[in-house]
């Protein structure tokens, strides 16, 4: 199947990083977000990221410009409606899904693949209220997008070999190393990542070790990038916890259930990194 054209729903952390991915990896690529704030908001991220690549020698001038001119944002759904590939990657939110599922179905082409970000919804659920389940899986990218190299590629009951195979070559055209998962909650890394996280959260409110000093203890003593606080903070403290919330609602294991302290940051808009607070201050 020939993949050209690659629309991303969404300009936030995640949808602004594979938009970019996908840009500068040659597609034509239409970014959409709700309103004007946001979309000008999102490209201006990917703008700064492209120039800090410039500065540091990774692009030059011109792949700059032509990376530009191969990304258009839109406030405009139907504007999907000439893509090969679409891209999901709205707030985690299963009803949110539902809705924009059925719409995408009915503006893109018969031949497009249907595409989830999804960190740990179902994705069975999101193909079944589409005409084309055998076209629908995940594509689970990690934060920072264009950086880490690892995608999760989702299959559903439902999707087909052909529909694998061409996400799959379609991951490798990005530079990325796809890794297949069953559509159950958490897929692979979050999974395993989330329980580890949690503990961190819970061993903080025990009063176990500092914030500091788990997190130095991680890094040097298991040679992480970064420990689990500041990882929080870079994932996002609400969505670690609605990933934690869809992996306990399907297995009910306690390993899985948001820790208070979790609970009351997210309540009281401490995000982490993006909203200027978390477990570290980023003002
Ligand atoms: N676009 C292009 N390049 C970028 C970039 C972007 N948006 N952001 C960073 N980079 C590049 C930098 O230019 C730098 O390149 P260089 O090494 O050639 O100079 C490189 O990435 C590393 O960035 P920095 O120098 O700024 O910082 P670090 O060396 O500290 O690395 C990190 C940052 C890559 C984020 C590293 O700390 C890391 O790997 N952390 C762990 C991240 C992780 O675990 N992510 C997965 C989270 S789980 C998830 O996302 C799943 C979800 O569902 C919850």
């Amino acid at each position: 199947m020939a993949i050209r054209k690659i629309g991303v729903v969404g300009c936030g952390l995640m949808g602004g990083g594979i938009a970019q991915t996908c840009a500068q990896s040659g597609y034509e690529t239409v970014v959409r977000e709700v309103n004007q704030a946001l979309l000008d908001k999102g490209l201006a991220r990917i703008y700064d990221a492209w120039d800090m690549m410039a500065g540091k020698g990774k692009l030059s001038q011109e792949q700059v410009e032509e990376n530009r001119s191969r990304l258009h944002g839109t406030l405009n759904m139907e504007d999907f409606a000439g893509c090969d590939l679409v891209i999901e990657a709205v707030i985690e939110n299963m009803e949110e899904k539902l809705r924009l599922f059925p719409a995408l179905d009915h503006i893109l082409k018969p031949s497009a693949l249907l595409l989830t970000n999804t960190s740990s919804l179902n994705v069975t659920q999101m193909g079944a209220v589409t005409k084309r389940p055998d076209r629908v899986c995940g594509l689970h990218f990690f934060n920072p997008a264009p950086v880490m190299k690892l995608v999760e590629i989702v299959r559903t009951i439902s999707t087909s070999d052909e529909t694998i195979e061409n996400v799959r070559q379609f991951a490798l055209s990005l530079g990325k190393t796809p890794v297949l998962a069953k559509d159950t909650a958490g897929f692979i890394v979050n999974f395993l990542l989330i329980p580890y996280l949690l503990a961190a959260v819970r061993m903080l409110e025990n009063g176990q070790a500092s914030r500091d000093d788990i997190d130095t203890a991680m890094k040097l003593g298991c040679g992480y990038p970064m420990g689990p606080f500041t990882l929080l903070d870079y994932v996002g403290l609400d969505t670690t916890m609605w990933a934690a919330e869809a992996i306990y609602d399907e297995y009910k294991d306690p390993l899985y259930a948001p820790p208070p302290l979790l609970r009351r940051m997210v309540q009281s808009g401490m995000y982490g990194k993006k909203s200027g607070q978390g477990f570290y201050s980023y003002q």
